[in-house]
This record gives C-alpha cells, sequence and structure tokens, in this order.
C-alpha cells in the first residue's frame, strides 16, 4: 500500500431502450401494484431486447466513458468485468469489450464473479494496482436480473451496466484504501445453476443474509476507522429492490440509536440514502451494478453536490460476499449533472406493454423468432447470434449479419 489517493475518475451508466411499468406487470401477476411500488419501492424495469446482451451493454456504458471524459485508451492497463451474466464458459465479457473498443494489448482483460458483488471485487483490486502505477483501470459491471415469469422475485429484475475509471489521484471519489471490512459465508440464499437462464433464490432467506453481511462489515468498518453512521453523509447500498436500502438503513439505524441520539429516521433516511433511489427505482435491479447505479442516481440529483463529503457504500453479492467501503468525494461534483449516462438514456426510453415483455423473453430464450419484434433501439453496438460456435458483435445493424438464437 502506498499514500497515493485512489479510486473513480469517472463513471458512465449503460441503461437499455426499453422499459416495463411494474403496475402492468402487477396487473398481469394480478396483484395490488401498491405492493411493488410501495412494498418493493419499485417503479419501471429496464428490458433488455434480444439484439443485446451484456456485452453490448458492457461495450456501450465504456465507450461512452472513454469519449465523454476523453480518457486515453492507451491508458488502460486493465479491464475487470464484474458480471454474474457470463456469455461463454471460458473467454470473459472483459475480452468482447476489449476487442469491441479497441484496446491496447498491453493490458490484463478478466471477468470477476461473485454474484452482485464482482464489480467491488475488481474495484477493490484495480485500487490496490493503481496504487502503484500511473496506468488506469477500466472496471464495468453488467448484467442481467431474470426471475421466473410470476415468481416473486419477478418485479425486481432489470438490466444495464456502469463502467468506472479507476486511477490514482481520482477526481470523482477516493475509496480509503485501509479498511478491510469483508464478510463472506457459503449460503444458498439466490443462485443460478449453469443449465438455468433464471436465478433460484430463496428471496426471505436472502434478506437475512444480506443483513446479517451487513451487520458484519458494519462493525469491522466502524472498528477499524472508529467511525459510525453519524459521521457519514451518505451511505449507499446494494439496491435489489429499493425498500431492501430502507430495510438496510433501518437496521444501522437501529444499532446506532442504542449508542447515541440521531435525528428521525426517515429524516435522515432520504438525506442519506434514499436521495439517490431514484435511479434503482426506474430501472430495477442490475445486480453487480446496482450500487453504482445508486452512486450516479446521487451525482445526478439536482440540488446536491456531494464534493469532500464522506460515502459509505455496501455491495452485497448472494451466495454470500459482502464489502463496506469509504469513499470522500473530491472536489466540484456538479459536472457529474447530466452527464452519467443516466438522464439520456432515461429520456429517450420506449414503455413497452406486458405482452411485449413477455414475447422479449421468448425471443431471448430462442422460444420465437427475432423477426416477430420491432427492434431498432439506438444501440451502437448489437448483438448479431452465433457463427461458428463464436458470439458475433456489429457496431452498424445495417451490415449485421443475421441473427441466429
Ligand atoms: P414477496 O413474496 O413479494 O414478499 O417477496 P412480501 O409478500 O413480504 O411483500 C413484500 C413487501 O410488500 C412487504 O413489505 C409487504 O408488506 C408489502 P415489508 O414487510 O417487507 O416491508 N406489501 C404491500 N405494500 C403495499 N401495498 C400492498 C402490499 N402487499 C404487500 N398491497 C422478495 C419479496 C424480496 C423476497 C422477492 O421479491 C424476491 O425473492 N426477490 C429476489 C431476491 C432479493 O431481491 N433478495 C434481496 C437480498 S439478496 C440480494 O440483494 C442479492 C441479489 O441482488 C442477487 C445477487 O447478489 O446477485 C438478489
Amino acid at each position: 500500500m502506498t499514500d497515493r489517493e485512489v479510486g473513480i475518475d469517472a463513471l458512465s451508466v449503460y441503461i437499455p431502450h426499453f422499459y416495463l411499468d411494474l403496475k402492468d406487470m402487477a396487473q398481469a401477476n394480478g396483484v395490488d401494484p401498491d405492493k411493488y411500488y410501495v412494498g418493493l419501492g419499485g417503479k419501471h424495469m429496464a428490458i433488455l431486447p434480444p439484439d443485446e446482451d451484456p456485452v453490448t451493454m458492457a461495450a456501450e456504458a465504456a465507450k461512452a466513458l472513454v469519449e465523454s471524459w476523453n480518457i486515453d485508451k492507451k491508458s488502460i492497463g486493465m479491464v475487470i468485468v464484474g458480471t454474474e451474466s457470463s456469455v461463454d464458459g471460458a473467454k470473459p465479457i472483459a475480452s468482447f469489450v476489449h476487442g469491441l473498443l479497441g484496446l491496447p494489448t498491453e493490458c490484463r482483460v478478466f471477468d470477476a464473479q461473485h454474484a452482485c458483488y464482482g464489480a467491488t471485487a475488481g474495484l477493490t483490486m484495480a485500487l490496490n494496482w493503481c496504487a502503484t502505477r500511473d496506468k488506469k483501470a477500466l472496471i464495468i459491471a453488467t448484467d442481467v436480473a431474470r426471475y421466473d415469469v410470476r415468481s416473486a422475485g419477478e418485479p425486481t429484475q432489470g438490466a444495464g451496466a456502469v463502467a468506472m475509471v479507476i486511477s490514482s489521484n481520482p477526481s470523482l471519489l477516493k475509496i480509503r484504501q485501509d479498511i478491510d471490512a469483508a464478510y463472506s459465508n457459503h449460503v444458498f440464499d439466490f443462485f443460478r445453476p449453469l443449465y438455468r437462464s433464471t436465478a433460484v433464490v430463496d428471496g426471505k432467506f436472502s434478506l437475512e443474509c444480506y443483513l446479517t453481511a451487513l451487520e458484519c462489515t458494519y462493525e469491522r468498518f466502524k472498528k477499524q476507522t472508529g467511525l459510525n453512521l453519524s459521521d457519514l453523509d451518505f451511505l449507499l447500498f446494494h439496491v435489489p429492490f429499493p425498500k431492501m436500502a430502507y430495510k438496510a438503513f433501518a437496521r444501522l439505524y437501529e444499532i446506532e440509536s442504542k449508542e447515541r441520539s440521531l435525528p428521525p429516521l426517515s429524516d435522515i433516511f432520504e438525506d442519506m440514502t434514499g436521495c439517490a433511489l431514484w435511479a434503482n427505482r426506474e430501472v430495477g435491479n442490475i445486480y453487480s451494478g446496482s450500487l453504482y447505479l445508486a452512486l450516479a442516481g446521487l451525482l445526478e440529483t439536482p440540488n446536491i453536490n456531494p464534493a469532500t463529503k464522506k460515502v459509505g457504500m455496501f455491495s452485497y453479492g448472494s451466495g454470500c460476499c459482502a464489502e463496506f467501503l469509504l469513499g470522500e468525494f473530491k472536489g466540484d461534483q456538479t459536472r457529474w449533472k447530466g452527464k452519467t449516462g443516466l438522464i439520456g438514456h432515461l429520456s429517450k426510453r420506449v414503455k413497452i406493454s406486458y405482452e411485449e415483455y413477455i414475447k422479449i423473453r421468448e425471443a431471448y430464450e430462442g422460444k420465437i423468432p427475432l423477426n416477430t419484434l420491432s427492434l431498432g433501439n439506438g444501440s451502437y453496438y448489437k448483438y448479431c447470434g452465433i457463427i461458428e460456435h463464436k458470439r458475433i458483435y456489429d457496431n452498424s445493424s445495417s451490415d449485421a449479419p443475421p441473427m441466429s438464437t
């Protein structure tokens, strides 16, 4: 470890072009819409069309990042993709992205997998790596959350990617390297056997596992830093559904209020966590990227400039592995307003019906041909199908070979 500051230098979000209103899903499932809107705290859910996949989403986020913030591609010496939505048993998504972006050959390129913790695993490795060199690391979280139709998890689906540049002297968020507040436990709360496209989940148990991991990492964080909830300005969580962030915050509030007097729960929650959750409410769970989507939400929230403020960040991946990170925002952060990609993608989205959502699912699973769907979502990269066992991608849809799912 060195005394160099390391952390997030830039960030960019990609959200698919289509969304479903949870009210329409509630109606189809015969459920009161308030169960999804209020009980889970969601509103809309990003839907990935079948000519996009975790590779194209990762490449879109990374391309926007490199172009918007003038990142010199030659400065990137490591690409790590955090994902639980692999497209190949051997070749990592990072390798496809490295090729699609034309990154230098002098580069380490691999995926990091542990459910929703994957991107954080990549991030912490990149922080150590950047502490001793002037190169930058590209960390991308990309995932599609899929549960069975009409299952309890279905209203918590989503899709999206968040790309981040990690470097020394970061201009966005300095992350403390001397804290090791991690936790792991071998549990079957949520998993996806290789023969399934949807997750198997023990919903109520997964909530318990998440909260136990939170308590353990928070205790370790407190012991190592001497800091507690009152010393933080913001507290961001992994957000499988927005109400989970409330449950998590309430758990820490309960612990802390035994030791010190705190403002009312609803006020302090809104100021520290709730203010950032609007993005997660629009997109749904994007697994490895959900925590970083909340970070983008915070940066894009009107009237909030988190400059020089402290943020706690709780990352949780089922299975399970968790970590509590501490960040400190650098100088003026108003430059992020309208620049993370979040507002741009959300403002151009198209609402689809429940029936179209079901068709898209069927096309993705190869049950119906693609040409029964009208696509044309304006994304730069397209997934074109598999030819001679190789996944083919293109950046000009007119020349793309025909899709064969
Ligand atoms: P459920 O069966 O819908 O649960 O499953 P419920 O019946 O308890 O209802 C949920 C809430 O809605 C309750 O509120 C109800 O009271 C309320 P709560 O008591 O929790 O505060 N409710 C209503 N509110 C208003 N109006 C109404 C109404 N009706 C009911 N009419 C569950 C919920 C989260 C279990 C399910 O969605 C699920 O299985 N989700 C997937 C698993 C998950 O997200 N787990 C979270 C922790 S694990 C994690 O975060 C990792 C993960 O991201 C994966 C990874 O790491 O890769 C998932």
